[in-house]
């Protein structure tokens, strides 16, 4: 362990100390205590998952998945998901989602999704052109489906003309912020069960709606009936990773093979498999989860009082949504990073990390305040 980084501050997280005797001629290119509200995966590495990938490192190991890392991932992910739960790590969240979308579709095949679903939205069709998959979207108040929305596009199951829907994809915590309980996601699963549909999970922030909910991960997941899901990383964070977790293998096939054909199978796994290893055998994964959802709720609570700036979702996760007048955004945006989440309404979006301080918020607030009060 002499050489792992023994940082654990994580608002120091993107400064760990070199291991020792380590060399570079790379040169620091960053401010590393400049953060922003763009993205939770703007952040960088956790400490502990930078200590576990130097843990990692060193000698051989099987590449392709065949290393002692991967192999203990297996009982972690069962610890939280339960006997049946088999793991797949791939390199990114659109991966993982097209590799599980069609292990549980055939060639004819459709997924029912929200339309502010990310598949639909920020996949560039990967969905559509990598998987081969129609997607049947429905329009949400909050990014949720349920099952009366589901069966606006849950029909012609024998009709040779309509790519047939086989799967229903959901998103925990949603899009827009907004968290599903366990009941809800139990309803969509029970529904699409009925209806001979799959359901998958798209789980890039999973820990923050546990966080949010305040139960096991197995609780809207295995418990409620969920069959396979993307779980993610880099948002929580990883240096990068998400996994595809089978939680009903009966209704997957291929994963191995399809992994591979999406391009998504690591050849180094053992790095990628360590750092799940590291956010979800300890409370790391909740701890980071919980931190940036309280850095969202204190960001709420302090704009909220702010004359003209009007919060526009239930804060459930570590975003923010928020309307503000546009030339005040775009001032904003001089002194720090965020996105316009609609162009055409002005509706901004403020994501807290990890690694977000109370510092960060209060500073961010005041300059909204600040913004706000120099008008235009
Ligand atoms: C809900 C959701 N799913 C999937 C992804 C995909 O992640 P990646 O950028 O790793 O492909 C993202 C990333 O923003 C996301 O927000």
């Amino acid at each position: 362990m002499a050489d792992a980084p023994t940082v654990t501050d994580p608002t120091r997280s993107t400064t760990p100390a070199p291991p020792a005797g380590a060399r570079t001629d790379a040169v620091r290119r960053h401010d590393p205590a400049a953060r922003g509200f763009a993205s939770d995966n703007y952040a960088g590495v956790h400490p502990e998952v930078l200590a576990a990938l130097a843990l990692a490192n060193g000698g051989h190991q099987v590449a392709y998945g065949g290393d002692d890392y991967t192999a203990h991932l297996q009982e972690v992910f069962r610890r939280h998901f339960g006997p049946t739960a088999e793991v797949f790590p791939v390199f990114n969240g659109t991966g993982a989602n097209v590799t599980a979308l069609q292990a549980v579709t055939e060639r004819w095949g459709a997924v029912i999704c929200a339309e502010s679903a990310h598949i639909n939205v920020d996949e560039c069709g990967a969905p559509e052109r990598v998987g081969g998959l129609k997607l049947l979207t429905v329009p949400t108040a909050d990014g949720k489906l349920t099952p009366e929305l589901i069966d606006r596009q849950a029909y012609g199951f024998d009709d040779e003309h309509r790519a047939q829907p086989q799967v229903v994809s959901i998103t925990q915590t949603t899009e827009l912020g907004t968290c599903y309980t366990p009941e809800e996601i139990k309803a969509v699963c029970d529904h699409a069960h009925q209806l001979g549909m799959a359901v998958h999970l798209d789980g890039a922030r999973l820990s923050n709606a546990a966080a949010s909910l305040g139960v096991p991960l197995a609780r809207f997941t295995t418990e409620a009936g969920v069959d396979i899901l993307s779980f993610g990383g880099t948002k929580n964070g990883l240096l990068l990773g998400e996994c595809v977790v089978v939680l009903s293998p009966e209704r997957v096939r291929a994963l191995p093979h399809l992994r591979k054909l999406s391009m998504q199978l690591a050849s180094k796994m053992r790095f990628v498999s360590v750092q799940f290893e590291a956010l979800l055998a300890g409370d790391l994964w909740l701890r980071s989860a919980e931190h940036a959802n309280a850095m969202a709720r204190r960001l709420d609570a302090a704009v909220r009082g702010i004359d003209g700036v009007r919060v526009m979702r239930p804060v459930q996760s570590n975003a923010v949504f928020a309307m503000l007048p546009r030339h005040v955004s775009e001032r904003l945006q001089k002194r720090y990073r965020f996105y316009f989440w609609d162009e055409s309404t002005g509706e901004v979006r403020w994501m807290c990390a990890f690694d977000t301080t109370e510092d960060d918020v209060d500073g961010f607030a005041a300059a909204v305040a600040e913004e706000m009060a120099a008008g235009a």
